[in-house]
């Protein structure tokens, strides 16, 4: 879209905001859809962050199977609210969230926690026998890959192999209130990293080899845990995989049932920088130019919305619209004032809007309590960001 298509739409819209383009949410959804082919999806809700779009996504196809959250009091929350089939990604030992998430099964839904060590399983198997449930759960294996001294993905679990699975699996046999119901391996290493970068000819070169290797070993071990399990007779309503990045790769594992989707709806500037796929920028804030100190600097009002994890320039806001504006390379994103370098034809002046991406997803609420709908060139509709609800949960 254009930067006058924006600013039409948000002439008199007081700054600074977020909004969400619901037409191109829209096509990046089909195009998720397509690219899952039979898989079904699991929307991750840290990159969401909004009831509203939430419920916008669930909606578009019988293909979507539940939500993949981040935090059981979070679950929990979406439970209460109607949601169900609520897969909590991470695991927690919190008592308070855990007893939380027991009251919404004891009202049937299905939340499912996630479980990798025997901490994990004797505190739920603890909560379970005093709330009086079956708690279902999942199993989280590792698919990170050393190479040449590389760490090649994340440090989550710690089951990396047969021996550490089996060790897993007689503890949960010890544990009559724990219901094994899923497998999940998050291949970050395919899914979250870009192999496409401008002018990191090499480097993209590396990845790409990587990429191969690892996907090549991690379905062996996949394959390996999800028959473990079978074997030691538990049955697996899903095993999920994946992510917004690696839905070529994930969808062609046989025993993958689901794949995680979360970044690629709003598709931030992190997800640009992929061979296989590129999805629209849905999801976008808007700063006003509160001074113009040089000939070409635009300095904005506040801006400082840097990602998590590891430091480094891909992870500062974008500014996008006009086409041509870049940050100040000494001053970066600041946490009241951001200079936007800018040349081109757009006639700039103070009280104009710029826009900027976030280089994630979900963050992007934690910055602001609403979102607009843009909807064929107008404002539709205000909706809550999960800040805006009041709930922060990591
Ligand atoms: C367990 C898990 N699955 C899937 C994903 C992929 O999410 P997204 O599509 O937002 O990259 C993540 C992201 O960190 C994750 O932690």
């Amino acid at each position: 879209m254009s930067y006058s298509y924006y600013k039409e739409i948000f002439k008199h819209t007081p700054t600074p905001f977020a909004f969400v383009d619901k037409d191109i949410l829209l096509a990046n959804c089909q195009a998720i859809l397509k690219r899952a082919q039979d898989k079904k999806i699991r929307i991750a809700t840290k990159s969401v962050r909004s009831v509203e779009v939430l419920k916008f996504l669930l909606a578009q196809s019988p293909q979507m199977q539940g939500l993949m959250c981040y935090s059981a009091e979070e679950a929990a929350w979406l439970a209460g609210l109607g949601f169900d089939d609520l897969l909590v990604a991470y695991p927690t030992v919190q008592k308070k969230h855990l007893q939380q998430v027991a009251a919404q099964i004891k009202l049937g839904k299905k939340i499912i926690l996630m479980a990798n060590q025997p901490e994990h399983l004797q505190q739920l198997q603890k909560i379970a026998v005093q709330e009086g449930i079956i708690q279902p759960i999942c199993v989280d294996i590792d698919l990170s890959m050393p190479f040449f001294g590389l760490h090649f993905g994340v440090k989550r679990s710690n089951l990396t192999n047969a021996a550490q699975l089996n060790a897993f699996i007689s503890i949960l046999n010890q544990s009559p209130n724990l219901k094994l119901c899923g497998l999940m391996g998050y291949e970050a290493q395919i899914a979250g990293v870009g192999d496409a970068m401008k002018g990191r000819l090499l480097m993209n070169k590396i990845i790409q080899y990587l990429k191969r290797k690892s996907i090549k070993k991690l379905r062996q071990w996949r394959a390996q845990a999800v028959e473990m399990l079978l074997k030691a007779g538990f049955k697996l309503d899903f095993v999920n995989g994946g992510g917004t990045g690696s839905l070529e790769s994930s969808r062609e594992e046989g025993v993958i049932t689901e794949v995680a989707v979360g970044s690629g709806f709003y598709s931030p500037t992190l997800f640009d920088h992929y061979s296989n796929f590129r999805h629209q920028p849905a999801a976008l804030f808007a700063l006003e130019i509160c001074r113009t100190p040089q000939k070409g600097v635009y300095t904005c009002l506040g801006g400082g919305y840097v990602a998590s994890g590891s430091v480094g320039k891909e992870k500062l806001p974008l500014p996008c619209l006009p086409e041509g504006c870049v940050l100040d390379n000494n001053e970066g994103a600041g946490e009241v004032q951001t200079p936007v370098l800018y040349a081109g034809d757009e006639k700039l002046a103070v009280g104009d809007l710029v826009f900027f991406r976030h280089a994630k997803a979900g963050e992007l609420c934690e910055r602001f309590n609403r979102l607009y709908w843009v909807e064929k060139g107008e404002i539709s509709q205000e909706i809550l960001t999960y800040r805006g609800e009041g709930k922060s949960f990591v």
